[in-house]
């Protein structure tokens, strides 16, 4: 029975429907992969994060249901209490081996850790400088923390130097998405690692997009660079290309004694599955043995950045297998995501506030799993979708 209290509930809806942002679930099945079943079609699926293809690998898959046949299903408290299971420090340690860093904590999930970890090394005396386009996780977790919130400009280095010159806080602290997750575009880790050398401020980076899928060990963007002794706090999640669910910070052993007794969201929360650490720990057994992998993954981004180009899309800054297809409005990418799921092809409209008004888009994510037919036929299938979209709102970047 409904209650008079919520009833304002049903004006809001509609007034997100008037705007084309009321968001809505779409059931996938039978497992994450290159194809799903949506509405009983068969579609490709170019939004999820699989990248490499690994949530439904049969290693993976096995790894998960051994655990649970030998740790649990679920591990019943959180880590300070009586939750610590085994899989969770090995998970830990083959992390930290990984990052080439002292130490390793686990994370519900990425959310938890950049709501968390910021509020552990700041507060209200201090600064934290972040990226606009940043992960709306790492901006909730930078207001939690109470300290003052100055936000750069995209990969604004100039910027964020004169920003930092002139900053009376205690302490500092740098974050930044190292690949970002609707843009695809790379973070300037060298640049940003060198203004906080100088300016002695923390640089904290969110590999959630890079982590599996760059750097010659698949590490992440700060091996790619070889900066990872700079930065200090390297945050990564196991549920994209390690296929798994959690999160993790890693750096040095001081950091993450810290983090094991300030951050709230590890201290107040119950400890991943042991089945979710070890898919984790099985992923990364794949990751370290099977670079092809990722080289298979860049083959196909490259395919499909020359033909996005070919279509006239800005997609010269993407370092990953993230396209942004911007199309202006939220009615245009409504339209071109249910065109295109017509002829067979499953992404979705991405907008505000997930993205800046004026830029929904398609977000095109490609996997290791997928292969050239569909790249091309992806490729085709939206220069055949665009000519019928609804034409650019006036006033509004089309
Ligand atoms: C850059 C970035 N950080 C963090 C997260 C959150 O990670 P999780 O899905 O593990 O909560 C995401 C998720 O989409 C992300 O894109």
């Amino acid at each position: 029975m409904a209650r008079g209290a919520l009833d304002w509930i049903g004006a809001e809806l509609e007034a997100l429907d008037a705007k084309g942002l009321r968001r809505s679930l779409e059931p996938i099945g039978p497992a994450q992969g290159p194809v799903v079943t949506v509405g009983g079609r068969a579609l490709v699926n170019l939004c999820s994060n699989d990248y490499l293809g690994l949530a439904a690998d049969p290693r993976v898959r096995a790894a998960a249901a051994d655990a649970a046949a030998r740790f649990g299903a679920g591990s019943g408290a959180a880590r300070l209490v009586a939750g610590d299971l085994p899989p969770h420090g090995a998970l830990e340690a083959r992390l930290a081996a990984w990052k080439g860093r002292e130490a390793a904590l686990l994370f519900g999930s990425g959310y938890h850790a950049n709501a968390g970890v910021p509020g552990a090394l700041v507060g209200r005396d201090d600064a934290v400088f972040s990226d606009v386009l940043n992960h709306a996780s790492i901006v909730d977790g930078c207001l939690l923390s109470r300290a003052e919130l100055v936000r750069y400009r995209h990969c604004d280095v100039d910027e964020l130097a004169g920003l930092l010159a002139r900053t009376r806080a205690r302490r500092k602290l740098v974050v930044t998405d190292a690949i970002f997750s609707m843009d695809g575009d790379a973070a300037p880790l060298r640049e940003l690692a060198e203004l906080c050398d100088r300016h002695g401020a923390m640089l904290y980076v969110d590999e959630a997009h890079a982590a599996g899928v760059l750097g010659p060990g698949g590490a992440g963007l700060a091996e790619a660079l070889g900066v990872q002794d700079r930065v200090d706090v390297h945050m990564g999640t196991l549920g994209k290309a390690l296929g798994a669910f959690g999160a993790y910070v890693a750096g040095e052993r001081r950091l993450v004694e810290l983090l094991l007794s300030r951050a709230r969201p590890f201290v107040f929360s119950t400890a991943l599955p042991p089945p979710a650490c070890a898919a984790a720990l099985a992923a990364l057994e794949v990751v370290a043995t099977e670079p092809s992998r990722r080289t298979r993954l860049f083959a196909l981004c490259a395919r499909m950045q020359a033909g996005l180009a070919r279509l006239g899309f800005d997609v010269a800054r993407v370092a990953s297998p993230i396209f942004p297809v911007v199309l202006g409005s939220e009615a245009r990418a409504l339209a071109a995501a249910a065109a295109l799921r017509e002829r067979g092809w499953f992404v979705r409209a991405i907008r505000p506030p997930t993205v800046p008004r004026g830029t929904s888009r398609l977000r095109v994510a490609l996997s290791a799993a997928h292969d050239e037919a569909q790249v091309d036929g992806f490729l085709a299938a939206l220069a055949e979708v665009l000519p019928g979209l609804p034409p650019p709102e006036a006033g509004r970047p089309g």
